[in-house]
């Protein structure tokens, strides 16, 4: 079956083919048209700005994909499967660009649609290439707007464990890169100045609610850390590097102990990571640790170019719903504003 993807809920619009059979999910096309470089000045993604651009990029985008998957638009109604759009959570305003298109798509084409939740989206990058997951298995999402632990009973069926109270791991790391004057996104900023950091530190930062009997996190109070010790210190500047360790320390930290406690106590077959901050190498390395050696569990996390947003997620995402019938006729497709 080929699945269209489509996603626009924050600053990228995307659009991806996939195939699936079975349990083998696999990228035909994927499209990204990202807006870094026009939000970049404002130090964060500015929604009415961004959703401008989706309706400017949204055909390009969804053309391109179907012209690298070799299907022109005549053959599209009898190749595709369904369309599988991304509806919640996000950016509401952009997230209508997508959803109208796929609407206006599915009507004209007669595909169905299955809209995909986007965080869903970000767990399912690690369905594509990958048909050795067992279930049951507990994901970690951590993104510029989530940081939530899952319980995945099977590909299209997951459970909320627990989430952020205040921040999200992302928005930490671009709160923290643009405290110190890094730029945005923050977190692959604050990582390659980490990476520099060779020798004895000299700061430490809180690992909030580390040991909390639950699976949420708390990171708003890590850039307040870093605000007063940056204050503190006149020469800041000279130790972005060694500020950026930490900081990085830190998040990591919490994030793999967390996991690991959800795992454990849910007997996890396979652990994996998803979304944007699951780009991190420290992050990846850790958590891979943790799971292969600590707890003889199998291990996955996105292929680099899986882990930010992107519409291949989406459609394998959707490909499993379709395989287990979720369908929406194009008229009752709505944009959720169920933001959880
Ligand atoms: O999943 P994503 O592309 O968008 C959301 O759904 O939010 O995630 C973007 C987030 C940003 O906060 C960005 O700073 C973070 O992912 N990120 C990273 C890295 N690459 C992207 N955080 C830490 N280390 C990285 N290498
Ligand atoms: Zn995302």
């Amino acid at each position: 079956m080929l699945i269209l993807g489509i996603e626009t809920s924050c600053d990228e619009t995307a659009a991806s083919v996939v195939s699936g059979e079975k349990n083998k999910v696999e990228v035909i096309s994927n499209i990204i048209s990202s807006q870094v470089e026009i939000h970049k000045e404002y130090g964060g993604v500015v929604p009415e700005m961004a959703a401008r651009e989706h309706v400017v990029n949204i055909i390009p985008v969804i053309e391109k994909a179907l012209e690298e998957a070799d299907i022109s638009r005549e053959e599209a109604a009898d190749k595709l499967g369904a369309i599988a759009v991304a509806n919640r959570p996000g950016l509401i305003t952009s997230l209508l660009t997508g959803i109208e298109t796929a609407k206006v798509l599915s009507y004209f084409w007669n595909v169905p649609i299955v809209p995909v939740d986007h965080i869903q989206g970000h767990i399912s990058a690690n369905f594509i290439g990958n048909t050795d997951i067992d279930f049951p298995a507990v994901a970690l999402t951590v993104s510029g707007g989530h940081t939530s632990l899952f319980l995945l009973k099977n590909h299209h069926k997951s459970e909320c464990l627990g989430g952020t109270r205040d921040d999200a791991a992302g928005e930490a790391f671009d709160k923290a890169a643009k405290l110190m004057g890094l730029g945005y996104p923050g977190g692959p900023l604050i990582s390659e100045q980490a990476e520099k950091w060779k020798g004895e530190s000299g700061v430490s930062f809180p690992r909030p609610m580390i040991n909390s009997n639950d699976n949420d996190f708390s990171f708003s109070g890590l850039k307040t850390s870093l605000l007063y010790k940056i204050k503190d210190n006149p020469d800041w500047k000279k130790d972005i590097p060694m500020y950026s360790h930490e900081f990085e320390s830190a998040i990591v930290e919490v994030l793999v102990k967390k996991l690991r406690k959800a795992a454990e106590a849910e007997g996890a077959r396979s652990v994996m990571l998803a979304g944007g901050v699951s780009a991190n190498k420290r992050l990846r390395k850790r958590a891979k640790r943790m799971a292969e050696d600590e707890l003889g569990a199998k291990f996955f996390m996105p292929d680099m170019e899986y882990t930010t947003d992107n519409a291949a997620m989406i459609a394998s995402a959707g490909y499993f719903l379709a395989q287990a019938g979720e369908f929406v006729k194009a008229e009752d497709v709505k944009v959720s504003l169920d933001q959880s």
